[in-house]
C-alpha cells in the first residue's frame, strides 16, 4: 500500500446525501460497505505514509451542490474531499434513465427482452462519462489510486489510460457481467467501446469468477485480443480481470445486534409478531429481485402446508428506488395489487399472512429484524452479490434463523450451505420456506456459523485490500512486458553497431520470425531468400537458428551453412560444421506416458494435433475452435502440471500450443551457454513468442531484443509484423557487404 499516497473513488452517486434546509445545507453519510472499506483504507494509508503528503480520500460523484460549501460541512470535512460533477438534467435523463437503467441494466441482468435501445442514448452516456472525466482530470496527481465503480463509468478508464498512461487505476463492476451471447446482443460499437473502456483499468474487478469469465470472452470475441489466463494484452493494453466478491463490514453487523438503539427495535418487533414465525426480506424496488414470483411462492407454502398458517408471517420491504421510471411504478403496482390479493385470500381477523412496507429501514431496526426472523427469503431473478444475504448471516445469533437464496444470486457463490433456490420454480421454493422453517436448530446453527466465519476471514476491509494489492502486482507485471515499437531511426543506430562489431551473435527464431506461421508446421518451409539472409549475415558474425524445431527439420534447411543450429528450445545445440549436442539424458520413456493424455485433447477439440519431438510432445491447437481450444488449453495444462510433480519435465504454453518437454533448459539457458563460450561486442536476439521470452530475459543489459507481434513483451522493441523482420535483416546483410567492399 506504500506504492499509493492517495485514494480517489469515482462513482454515479456521492457517499453523501446532501439537503438543504431553511436556507442550510446539511450532509449524511451513506451507509454502504464501499464507504466503510475506503474510510478504513484512507486510515491505514495515512499511517504507513507517515510523514509523507497522505491526503483526504477523494470521491467524484454526481452533484449539483457548490464543492467549497459541501467540503466545509463538518460531516464531510473529517472524512472525504468532494468533487460534484454537474451533468445536465436532459444529458442525465438519457444517461441514467437511458443508456444505464434501460439498456445495460436490463441486458446484464439477462432481462434482453427489456432492453430498450433509445435513440441517443450511447451519446448521452459518453458525454456524461466525458463530464466525469473532465472532473476527474484536474484532480489526478502521481500516486493516485484511482478507484472507479460500476456500470454508470465503463468508459472512464479508459479515459484516464489516454491521458495517463502510468496512472494506477481499477474498475469494479457492481452487477452481474453477462455471456458473450447476451452482450452481443448490443450494437457493435457500443461493445467494442465498453470493452475498451474498461481495459484501460490495470485490474477489472467482478463479484464473481464466471463474472470475470463473460468479460473475457468477450474481449476475446469482440475485440479479437489475445488472453493469457485472465490478463489481456494487446498493443497499449496490459489489463486483468478477476474476481473479487464484495463483502460487507461483518463487525458492524454483527455487533450491532447488542446495541440498546437495536434492542428498542426488537422488543417492538417481539410485541408485534407475538409466537408467530418471521420471514423476512428487504430490497431495492427491482425487477430484478423476483417480488411475483417470491409472493408467489408463498402463496403455495400457504396453500401446501395448511398447518402453517397463522402462524407465520412474511415481513417484505421494499425500499423505493428508480420509482420515477414509469416500468418501476408498474411493477410496484403489480406487488401490491398481490399483497392485497394474498392477504384477501388467506387473512383472519387478527392475521395478515405478509406485513408489506414501502419504505427505507433505520439501520438498527433493519439489523433487529435480521436477528429476529426465523428465515431470510432473498429469491432475486440475477443480483451481481446481494449484500442484504451477507448481512443478514452476520445478525444471527443464539437463535440461528436459515437463509434462503436464489442461485442466480452472486452470493450463492459463496453461500453455499444456506438454502439455494431457483428463483422461476415456485414448488421448490414453497417446499424451501418450509424446510428452512423446519429446519433444526444444530443444522442451522452449523450452517449459519460456516458462513460467518467466512464473513468474517474476508470482511470488506480485506475486499479493499485486495484489490489494492492486485493492483500493484498488475503494475509490476505490466512493467516487464512493456512495448515499444521499433522505428527507421532505431533500426539504423542497431545496424551501424552491429556493422561496428567485431564479434558479433545473432539469436534468430524460426516460425513466426524467420518464417511467417502457417497451419501446419510443415508447411513453413524457409524461402530461398531466407536460406540465403542467414548466409549472408553469418559471414560476419555468429547465426544462431534457436527453435522449437527438431533436428532434423534444421538439418534439412540449414546444415549447409555455417551456422549455430539449436533445436528443440535448447535442448539440442548444433555448433558451425559439428554434430548435435545435448545434455539430456537420453530416457525419453516418459512420453509414452503423456501421449494418451495428448491424444485424449486432440480428439476433443477438432482441428488440433500433436506433435512429437526427441525431448517433447506438443499439443497444436492453431487450427482449432479459438474458445473451445483457449479452455482445453488452460484444462491441459493444469493437467499436466499436476502429473509432472517429482518428474524432471516442464509444461509451456507457448503460441498455440502446449508442450510437456524434459526440464532444465529452455531458449535461455542455451542462449547463456553460447554467450559464455566467447566474448560478444554485439547481442541480439529476435522472436515471437512465449518461449522467446525466456531468451530475452537472459540476455545481458546490453543485448538488443526485438519481438514480433504487437503483444507486450520483455524484449526492448517490437515490429509489428514478420516481414518487417526480413526487410530489416536484409537491410543489415546490405550495410555489412557495403561496408566490406569499401
Ligand atoms: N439497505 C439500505 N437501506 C434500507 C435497506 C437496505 O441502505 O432501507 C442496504 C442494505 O443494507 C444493503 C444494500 O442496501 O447493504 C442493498 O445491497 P444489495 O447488494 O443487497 O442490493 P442492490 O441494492 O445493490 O441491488
Ligand atoms: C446497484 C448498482 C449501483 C446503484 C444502486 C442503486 O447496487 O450496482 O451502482 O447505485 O444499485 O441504484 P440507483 O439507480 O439508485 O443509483
Amino acid at each position: 500500500m506504500e506504492e499509493f499516497k492517495r485514494i480517489v473513488i469515482v462513482a454515479y452517486r456521492l457517499p453523501f446525501t446532501i439537503r438543504h434546509r431553511n436556507g442550510k445545507m446539511t450532509a449524511q453519510q451513506n451507509s454502504g460497505g464501499l464507504v466503510s472499506a475506503v474510510l478504513s483504507l484512507t486510515e491505514r494509508m495515512k499511517n504507513s505514509n507517515s510523514g509523507t503528503d497522505s491526503a483526504k480520500t477523494v470521491w467524484v460523484g454526481k452533484g449539483e451542490h457548490d464543492a467549497e460549501q459541501m467540503n466545509s460541512l463538518r460531516e464531510v470535512k473529517e472524512t472525504f474531499e468532494l468533487v460534484p460533477v454537474r451533468i445536465p438534467d436532459h444529458v442525465n435523463e438519457k444517461f441514467y434513465g437511458g443508456f444505464c437503467n434501460d439498456l445495460i441494466w436490463p441486458l446484464f441482468h439477462y432481462f434482453p427482452s427489456m432492453t430498450v435501445f433509445g435513440q441517443g442514448y450511447y451519446e448521452s452516456y459518453r458525454k456524461a462519462n466525458q463530464l466525469f472525466y473532465r472532473e476527474l482530470k484536474k484532480i489526478i496527481r502521481p500516486g493516485d489510486f484511482i478507484w472507479i465503480h460500476d456500470y454508470q463509468l465503463f468508459l472512464l478508464p479508459g479515459m484516464v489510460r489516454s491521458d495517463f498512461p502510468d496512472a494506477s487505476v481499477s474498475f469494479f463492476l457492481h452487477i452481474p457481467f453477462p455471456s458473450y451471447e447476451v452482450f452481443r446482443i448490443m450494437p457493435d460499437g457500443y461493445q467494442a467501446a465498453i470493452l475498451k473502456g474498461m481495459l484501460g483499468a490495470d485490474l477489472i474487478g467482478f463479484h464473481t469468477h464466471d463474472y470475470a469469465q463473460h468479460f473475457l470472452k468477450s474481449v476475446r470475441r469482440a475485440l479479437g485480443y489475445d488472453i493469457s489466463l485472465n490478463t489481456v494484452m494487446a498493443e497499449d493494453t496490459y489489463s486483468r480481470a478477476d474476481a473479487f466478491p464484495i463483502s460487507i463490514d461483518y463487525k458492524k453487523f454483527h455487533d450491532t445486534v447488542f446495541l440498546p438503539e437495536t434492542e428498542k427495535y426488537m422488543q417492538k418487533i417481539h410485541k408485534q409478531k407475538r409466537d408467530r414465525m418471521l420471514i423476512f426480506s428487504v430490497d431495492r424496488l427491482d425487477y430484478t429481485k423476483g417480488f411475483l414470483n417470491r409472493l408467489a411462492a408463498f402463496e403455495l407454502f400457504l396453500e401446501r402446508y395448511k398447518s402453517m398458517r397463522g402462524r407465520v408471517v412474511f415481513n417484505m420491504v421494499i425500499v423505493p428506488s428508480r420509482d420515477t421510471i414509469a416500468r418501476y411504478q408498474e411493477m410496484k403496482k403489480e406487488i401490491e395489487a398481490t399483497v392485497g390479493r394474498i392477504n384477501g385470500k388467506y387473512g383472519t381477523l387478527d392475521w395478515n399472512p405478509i406485513a408489506y412496507q414501502y419504505k427505507s429501514l433505520k439501520f438498527n431496526e433493519m439489523i433487529a429484524l435480521y436477528t429476529l426472523s426465523d428465515v431470510g427469503l432473498l429469491t432475486p431473478l440475477r443480483d451481481g452479490m446481494n449484500l442484504v444475504a451477507k448481512e443478514y448471516v452476520a445478525a444471527q445469533h443464539q437463535k440461528h434463523g436459515m437463509l434462503i437464496l436464489s442461485e442466480m444470486a452472486g452470493a450463492a457463490a459463496e453461500m453455499s450451505e444456506s438454502v439455494l433456490v431457483n428463483p422461476t420454480d415456485i414448488s421448490q421454493m414453497a417446499d424451501a420456506i418450509y424446510n428452512a422453517l423446519m429446519m433444526p436448530a444444530e443444522e442451522r446453527k452449523s450452517r449459519i456459523e460456516a458462513m460467518k466465519k467466512r464473513l468474517r476471514d474476508y470482511d470488506v476491509f480485506s475486499w479493499a485490500d485486495d484489490i489494492l494489492r492486485s493492483v500493484v502486482r498488475v503494475k509490476t507485471d505490466r512493467k516487464s512486458f512493456r512495448v515499444r515499437l521499433i522505428n527507421r531511426d532505431i533500426e539504423e543506430r542497431i545496424i551501424d553497431a552491429f556493422c561496428n562489431s567485431a564479434r558479433p551473435v545473432l539469436f534468430l527464431d524460426y516460425d513466426g520470425t524467420l518464417v511467417p506461421i502457417r497451419e501446419l508446421p510443415e508447411m513453413a518451409t524457409p524461402e530461398d531468400v531466407i536460406i540465403s539472409l542467414t548466409g549472408r549475415l553469418a559471414a560476419k558474425s555468429n547465426v544462431v537458428i534457436i527453435s522449437g524445431r527438431n533436428r532434423d527439420f534444421l538439418d534439412e534447411w540449414f546444415s549447409d551453412q555455417n551456422l549455430t543450429l539449436v533445436a528443440e528450445h535448447g535442448a539440442f545445440i548444433r555448433y558451425p560444421g559439428g554434430k548435435w549436442e545435448s545434455s539430456l539424458d537420453q530416457d525419453d520413456k516418459w512420453k509414452e506416458r503423456f501421449k494418451p493424455l495428448l491424444n485424449r485433447f486432440t480428439n476433443r477439440c477438432k482441428g488440433s494435433f500433436v506433435e512429437e519431438k526427441r525431448a517433447s510432445l506438443s499439443w497444436h491447437y492453431r487450427n482449432a475452435d479459438e474458445d473451445l481450444s483457449a479452455l482445453r488449453a488452460i484444462e491441459l495444462k493444469n493437467e499436466l502440471e499436476e502429473s509432472i510433480i517429482n518428474m524432471p519435465l516442464q509444461v509451456i504454453d507457448g503460441h498455440k500450443v502446449v508442450e510437456v518437454k524434459m526440464s532444465g533448459y529452455n531458449k535461455g539457458s542455451a542462449a547463456k551457454k553460447l554467450l559464455a563460450m566467447e566474448e560478444n561486442d554485439f547481442i541480439m536476439a529476435i522472436g515471437d513468442d512465449k518461449t522467446d521470452e525466456e531468451l530475452f530475459g537472459a540476455l545481458p543489459e546490453n543485448a538488443i531484443s526485438l519481438k514480433v507481434g504487437k503483444g507486450p513483451t520483455r524484449a526492448r522493441y517490437s515490429f509489428l509484423r514478420q516481414s518487417d523482420v526480413v526487410a530489416f535483416l536484409t537491410r543489415m546483410a546490405e550495410a555489412m557487404e557495403q561496408i566490406s567492399k569499401s
